[in-house]
């Protein structure tokens, strides 16, 4: 079996961080999106991978090379736009082959792993299972209905009325069945390929499709709540472990990672909190729920339930929270300020003051 990743589309929902990044390169807990999804795939035994990917392309080959790091075989397939899940698979037809495959969406996160599915896949081979989970508003998602034997009898892409819980949660596995529904189908009414399209093509020809709950966490990091709600997610199971220096002056209690060439002094670091290598925390009190990159320096603020990334500077600022820093962004602050919330892009300056 093999695994097909996509990891090309626009992400605006993520805006301004996807206007310089691939929103599946963004930290998670310090490690990105892909590579959360890329050692589950590892974890299941599956290690010849196809990453579908677009205007990104060479910053996803950047970071992940070959795959020879996490123990894959990488090819990547350009995507010359976002034409849509369906149109993924098309691009990868040849890389492909015969054989059966997982998709997983680039940017879905399942910290349990996609064992489950693959499970049911294996003691029971159709020609699609798709992995859903009940959701409390299912019309921004696909939504599969199913009947009295768990057969999939309908998938309909962001349902106005939906008549199943059900949402599609990124994870397809597939046989070579799907290349043949995704050379039938057209594009919809939003101009894509869509996934939900060829596995009704199949549904509607008497092809069995199933579906598995997955009953894990789940999450899209469609947009920047997401980021910080899988990033608290994701630190819940951190393992403490102190690389760097703490002073006697610093309090760390709860579960904490300082990367290696990091420095703490004179500050609270309450856990869950992970901080990457090279990283400065001066006078500060960090935490809970926050990741801080490599190579940050972060002086005399507060900040929790934030992701700050790599080279950040964030001085004088109290109250930060729920908040995503960019790489390399400066912010600073002058004043005696209370709660902020800010989104700030790549290379961004902030001076906060009052007057
Ligand atoms: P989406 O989140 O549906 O689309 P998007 O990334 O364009 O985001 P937004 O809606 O905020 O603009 O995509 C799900 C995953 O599939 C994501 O990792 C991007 C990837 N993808 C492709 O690789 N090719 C495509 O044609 C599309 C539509 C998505």
């Amino acid at each position: 079996m093999k695994a097909l990743v996509l990891a090309g589309g626009t992400g605006t929902r993520l805006r301004p961080f996807s206007h310089t990044m691939p929103k599946q390169l963004i930290p998670v807990a310090n490690k990105p999106v892909l590579v959360h999804i890329l050692q589950d795939l590892r974890a299941q035994g599956l290690t010849e991978v196809g990453i579908v990917v677009g205007g990104y392309a060479e910053d996803i080959a950047e970071a992940l090379g070959d795959g020879r790091a996490l123990g894959l075989r990488i090819t990547y397939l350009p995507q010359d736009a976002p034409r849509g899940l369906a149109h993924g698979v098309a691009v990868a037809r040849e890389f492909l082959g015969d054989d059966d495959f997982v998709m997983y969406l680039g940017d879905n996160m399942l910290p349990q792993g996609i064992g489950g599915v693959l499970d049911d896949f294996r003691a029971h081979r159709t020609p699609a299972r798709l992995a859903v989970q009940p959701v409390a508003d299912p019309r921004a998602f696909g939504v599969a209905e199913l009947d009295a034997e768990r057969r999939v009898v309908r998938v309909v892409e962001k349902p106005a009325r939906p008549r199943s819980d059900l949402a599609l949660i990124g994870v397809y596995v597939f046989t070579a069945r799907i290349h043949e529904a995704v050379a039938a189908i057209g594009p919809s009414a939003r101009g894509e390929l869509e996934i939900t399209d060829a596995v009704q093509w199949l549904i509607d020809r008497g092809h069995d499709v199933r579906a598995s709950r997955h009953t894990g966490y789940w999450r899209d990091m469609g947009s920047v709540d997401d980021m910080l709600e899988c990033n608290r997610e994701m630190l819940r199971t951190l393992v403490p472990e102190v690389a760097g220096t703490v002073d006697d002056s610093s309090r760390i209690t709860g579960a904490v990672r300082i990367g290696a060439g990091s420095r703490v002094a004179g500050s609270t670091i309450t856990g869950p909190v992970c901080i990457g290598r090279g990283t400065v925390v001066e006078g500060s009190v960090i935490g809970p729920d926050t990741a801080v990159g490599d190579g940050c320096v972060v002086t005399g603020s507060e900040v929790s339930y934030s992701i700050v990334l790599d080279a950040a500077t964030v001085d004088g600022v109290e109250g930060l929270h729920g908040s995503v820093i960019g790489r390399a962004a400066q912010v600073t602050s002058a004043g005696p300020e209370r709660r902020h919330r800010l989104m700030v892009g790549d290379h961004a300056s902030v001076r906060l003051q009052t007057t």
